[in-house]
């Protein structure tokens, strides 16, 4: 691509990104971002906070390595289809406001931006991303602390075969210093080379970070979450309700089951309301795992989330849509709609709608409002926690929903018993609120014995860092007696 426009230097706009941030994107890098941009480390690592600037600087690196040189390839790979396709969107967003980027046309579908010499900017989601990795010039990696091990090693190789190629790995932080991500991170630190750099990024960097905004969330997050969100560091877990080890021992890279290809699987549903915030639902299933835990577990069941989503200020009109779809295409014992604050209305709406649904739905669902109170997260959560000790929860590789259980935190009453901190600003807990309402309707004490006949062609098994095994395509066991457990029922108070 030629430089075409009046006053603009085109040896510089090749040699220095930051310049062609100015340049062609119409806005200068703040001081650290252009460290970060101009560094010509292979691996380049980043451990920032929200709201640093970090998409804009991935953004910069994407569109300057695919314009100064033709037919290359900057590939995207994130935790979550959401997330790469965030990054790619922001590429796509600034090419079509510059002049000198203008022809770069975005393929949705492929989630492709291709330019005029050739270069190509792809995103995929970690879960695709096992096939690729032939000629990539520049790999980002965004929340890379949350990406497999097994995917790193297999993708890393094919990125170094080429000389020329060069790594991004961006991250909030997350995982043991074992992890690929924490452990460049700390080389990066503590001896950067030419090979590795890192930088750190707490919020407060930023030249625009609203100081009265993060006073607020120092104050009313769970400490844990402003930590590792805010300051962007690791935290040694002190009050921590789930460790990190706890939960990254139950994580598989498992495929989620989307509710057209559910055909009736049996699952329980739990939705949590947010008001200005995410609206989340999340299903739990038993693991239709035959043999494969026999030897772990006997008889006991082993449960797994088949599906879950949060959408970020969909309108409660829509989220009821939303569910109401799933639970057509599911076969839910119960849908857990929290009822209190926020929750009453929706919940309300959701209830009248699945009933009129009701001759196109595959089995009757009730739907359950409920209250959220200090004992029903105690004991939702409380649940969660024992399955995941004994290994009987398989959890998905989703980055907000492991943050979100790792942020919560708890404290001993003086009687000993233990409460789970309820934070101020309720509403950012979505999907682990959502998720501990369906562990309130585990059956604990239901067992099944696990048939003999393993099913034909159940393809790729996985295995969690704890040792439970799981299909790379699991289904669920139909086992409705196991989600059906009614809260309280011994003290007369039902749901
Ligand atoms: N160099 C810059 N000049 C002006 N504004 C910038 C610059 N870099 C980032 N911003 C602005 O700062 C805000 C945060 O930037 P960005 O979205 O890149 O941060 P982020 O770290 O990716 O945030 P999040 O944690 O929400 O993903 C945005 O409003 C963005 O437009
Ligand atoms: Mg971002």
């Amino acid at each position: 691509m030629s430089a075409t426009l009046a006053g603009i230097d085109p040896d510089q706009l090749i040699d220095d990104p930051a310049y062609f941030a100015e340049k062609v994107i119409g806005e200068p890098l703040w001081d650290y971002q252009t460290d970060f941009a101009r560094s010509p480390a292979r691996y380049r690592v980043m451990c920032a906070g929200r709201q640093v600037g970090k998409s804009r600087v991935l953004a910069v690196c994407a569109l300057h390595t695919a314009f100064i040189r033709s037919n290359v390839h900057v590939l995207v790979i994130s935790n979550g289809e959401d997330s790469s396709k965030r990054v790619l969107d922001d590429c796509a967003g600034m090419a079509r406001r510059s002049p000198l980027l203008r022809g770069s046309v975005l393929d949705d579908q492929k989630q492709l931006l291709t330019f005029a010499n050739g270069s190509t900017i792809q995103s995929i989601p970690a879960s695709e991303a096992r096939a690729r990795g032939n000629s990539i010039d520049l790999l980002i990696v965004d929340e890379a602390a949350f990406i497999s091990m097994n995917l790193w090693q297999a993708a890393e190789p094919s990125i170094l075969a080429r000389t020329e190629s060069r790594v991004i790995l961006a991250s909030t932080p997350w995982g043991s210093s074992s992890h690929f991500f924490r452990s460049k991170y700390l080389e990066g630190l503590g001896s950067p080379s030419a090979r590795v750099r890192s930088w750190h990024w707490p919020s407060t960097a930023s030249p625009i970070a609203d100081h009265e905004l993060i006073d607020e969330w120092r104050r009313t997050w769970s400490p844990i979450k402003f930590k590792t969100e805010i300051e962007a560091e690791w935290t040694d877990e002190t009050g921590a309700y789930f460790t990190m080890e706890e939960l990254d021992n139950a994580v598989a890279d498992y495929a989620l089951i989307p509710p057209e290809q559910a055909h009736g699987q049996t699952a329980v549903a739990g939705i949590d309301w947010g008001f200005n915030d995410s609206n989340a639902l999340v299903l739990l299933g038993v693991l239709d795992d035959q043999e494969l835990n026999r030897g772990k577990h006997l008889d006991e069941l082993v449960y797994f989330l088949p599906w879950l989503e949060a959408h970020h200020r969909m309108p409660y009109s829509d989220f009821i849509d939303r569910i109401a779809a799933v639970a057509r295409e599911y076969g839910l014992v119960r849908l857990i709609s929290e009822s209190n604050g926020v929750g009453q209305m929706p919940s309300q709406v959701l209830l009248r709608r699945i009933e009129n649904q009701c001759h196109l739905m595959r089995q009757w669902t009730p739907v359950t409002p409920v209250t959220t109170d200090n004992r029903r997260k105690t004991s939702g959560y409380g649940a969660l926690k024992v399955l995941l000790q004994q290994g009987r929860i398989v959890l998905p590789r989703h980055a907000e929903l492991l943050k979100q259980l790792h942020a919560l935190t708890y404290e001993m009453t003086p009687t000993g018993a233990v409460r789970i901190e309820v934070p101020e600003a309720a509403g950012h807990d979505d999907l682990a609120d959502a998720l501990m309402q369906v562990m309130c309707a585990v059956e604990g004490n239901f067992t099944s014995w696990r048939p003999d006949n393993p099913r034909p062609n159940r393809g790729k098994i996985l295995t969690t860092p704890g040792g439970t095994r799981i299909p790379e395509k699991p289904r669920c066991w139909d086992l409705p007696h196991a989600l059906m457990r009614v809260r309280g029922r011994d003290k007369g108070d039902g749901w």
